[in-house]
């Protein structure tokens, strides 16, 4: 299948958020990625439920929302109201990963779950049947405009391995310090979904550099 785009809002300018997700609703963009950050779970806080309905009520693509909260049970029926079309939660705080992703697919919503740098891609193995998405952290979670961490190449390549032997429908979504020069060797080793924000928004054109990732220029 040829790689997705998930524009990430992280970045934009939020004075002007409106204009932002008219941006990536005429862009290549083939989903919107919004970061939900607890100051808990990671070293900052970005926005709730009022700033995702709000991007809703505009955007043209669907909600890749990722969650970098503790405890995301408790709110995911209200991601659901808000309109995330994706929902993704963070390895590291599920104790009960297997109720949590059935739920969030009961709630009509892909289910993906992410991990840290740190976390080993083999402790999926027995959720991968479970899940339509793993997205793998190539920064560490908290901030946007960080660097790609390299070894994220060699988790990428075993991820693979194990979803096309086991022959499972889950996409490989990476996140963090992705841009248009190290898009080509990720997608060629076997990712499926870009996230990019700093890279897009941080550029002289967004639009253009959306559309340089999906076509990998
Ligand atoms: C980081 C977030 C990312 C962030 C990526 O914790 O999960 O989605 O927006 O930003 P860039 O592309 O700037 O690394
Ligand atoms: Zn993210």
């Amino acid at each position: 299948m040829d790689h997705l785009v998930s524009a990430s809002l992280l970045t934009a300018d939020f004075g002007n958020l409106h204009k932002e997700v008219i941006m990536i609703n005429r862009s290549e963009a083939d989903w919107l990625h919004l970061d939900i950050m607890d100051g808990v779970f990671v070293p900052n806080i970005s926005f709730g439920f009022p700033v995702i309905k709000a991007v809703k009520k505009i955007a043209a693509k669907p909600l890749d929302v990722h969650l970098m909260i503790i405890d995301p049970d408790r709110f995911l029926n209200m991601f659901s109201e808000a309109g995330a079309n994706n929902l993704t939660v963070q390895y590291e705080v599920c104790t009960h990963l297997h109720r949590t992703v059935t739920e969030i697919r009961n709630l009509g919503m892909k289910a993906g779950v992410a991990i840290n740098p740190h976390t080993p891609v083999s402790l999926l193995k027995n959720i991968l049947p479970s899940i339509d998405m793993v997205l793998i952290m190539t920064v560490n979670p908290g901030f946007g405009g960080q660097f790609f961490i390299k070894e994220s190449y060699s988790k990428i390549s075993e991820l693979r391995k194990m979803i096309d032997s086991g022959g499972y429908d889950v996409l490989i979504e990476v996140d963090g310090g992705i841009d248009t020069l190290n898009a080509v060797k990720l997608v060629e080793s076997g990712v499926n979904v870009l996230v990019a924000g700093s890279s897009v928004f941080s550029s002289a054109d967004p639009e253009k550099t959306i559309s340089r990732l999906k076509k990998l220029i």
